[in-house]
């Protein structure tokens, strides 16, 4: 069953906002199969964001997600890389499109509420950067 790697992200902790994005990802008919709470070290940072060092905006990414703390799920369902990605909207909030999760949410381009996997092949790597196998209960396994 295809899964995503999804991170609501601190600006989105502090407004107390995390359960309405969970609630609009659940709504996609897809499925929280691992959830925990935690701060990103510099080195999960920068192991996450790695295909992003050599942007300008990296040192200011990594810094920022490590910050404060944040939640990271794993979602299981049908599509739920692209179905994710088309809920979260663009990545910088002025541009998404009306009702999605970083146009209601979104401060800035780099506070922009939540991440997630852009295809099922980084969904798997990322997945493995914050859960150990034993802590994902996926479906086929409860
Ligand atoms: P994400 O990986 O977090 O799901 O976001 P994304 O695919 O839509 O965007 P990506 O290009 O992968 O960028 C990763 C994160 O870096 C920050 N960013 N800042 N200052 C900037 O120009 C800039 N551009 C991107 C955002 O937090 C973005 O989500
Ligand atoms: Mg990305």
């Amino acid at each position: 069953m295809e899964r995503s790697l999804v991170l609501i992200k601190p600006d989105v902790m502090h407004t107390g906002l995390g359960g309405a994005i969970i609630n609009r990802l659940e709504k996609l008919g897809l499925k929280v199969v691992a959830l925990k709470m935690l701060r990103m070290d510099r080195a999960l940072a920068e192991r996450h964001y790695a295909i992003h060092k050599d942007k300008p905006f990296f040192e200011s990414l990594v810094n920022y997600i490590s910050s404060a703390p944040l939640i990271a799920i794993v979602f299981e369902g049908e599509g739920a890389v692209e179905k994710i990605r088309k809920a979260m909207g663009a990545t910088d909030p002025a541009k998404a499109e009306p009702e999605t999760i970083r146009a209601d949410f979104g401060l800035t381009i780099e506070r922009n509420a939540v991440h997630g996997s852009d295809s099922v092949e980084t969904a798997e790597k990322e997945i493995k950067l914050f859960f150990a196998e034993d802590e994902i209960f996926s479906e086929e396994k409860r």
